[in-house]
């Protein structure tokens, strides 16, 4: 006799929605502040803290894409203009972005991605509350990465 394997996902619950929507809204600030270091980054680490950025950026870009299709495959809209998600934000652009030093930079990233990691961690509590194990499992996997990237970032300057 088969086991009984189905389990929907809560697939319509906005919640879990504007949840996932804060994630992306946080990913993709921290993108272009990750791009805008990696324009602007100067000193003698030029060379590695350049490229890591660009890891970061790359990795964030393909990151908004997963979790903004993540809202749209449980059946919600996502608002994907900068000014929405700026204004949402916990993530804050900084005016003297493109000013700062090395240091301050990853400083800077360090904070994003620890912002990042309890994002997604809180995220994926409320998927899981709503009884989307599978939103549950992107946040997760995302909240490892942001904390995975804080530590690689922290590590250059303490
Ligand atoms: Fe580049």
């Amino acid at each position: 006799m088969a086991v009984e394997t189905t389990k929907i996902s809560a697939r319509t619950h906005p919640t879990v929605a504007q949840a996932i929507y804060q994630c992306v809204a946080e990913t993709t600030v921290t993108t272009m502040m990750a791009q805008n270091f990696h324009w602007n980054v100067t000193g003698m680490a030029f060379g590695p803290l350049h490229a890591l950025f660009q890891e970061i950026y790359e990795d964030h870009f393909q990151a908004q894409d997963d979790l903004a299709e993540r809202i749209r495959s449980i059946g919600h809209k996502v608002d994907g203009r900068l000014a929405a998600m700026i204004d949402i934000s916990k993530v804050m652009e900084d005016s003297n972005e493109c000013n700062m030093t090395d240091k301050q930079m990853i400083a800077a990233l360090v904070d994003a991605q620890k912002t990042l990691a309890a994002t997604l961690s809180g995220a994926g509590d409320i998927a899981a509350e709503n009884g989307d194990k599978l939103t549950e499992d992107l946040c997760i996997e995302r909240g490892r990465a942001h904390e995975k990237f804080a530590w690689l970032l922290q590590s250059h300057i303490s």
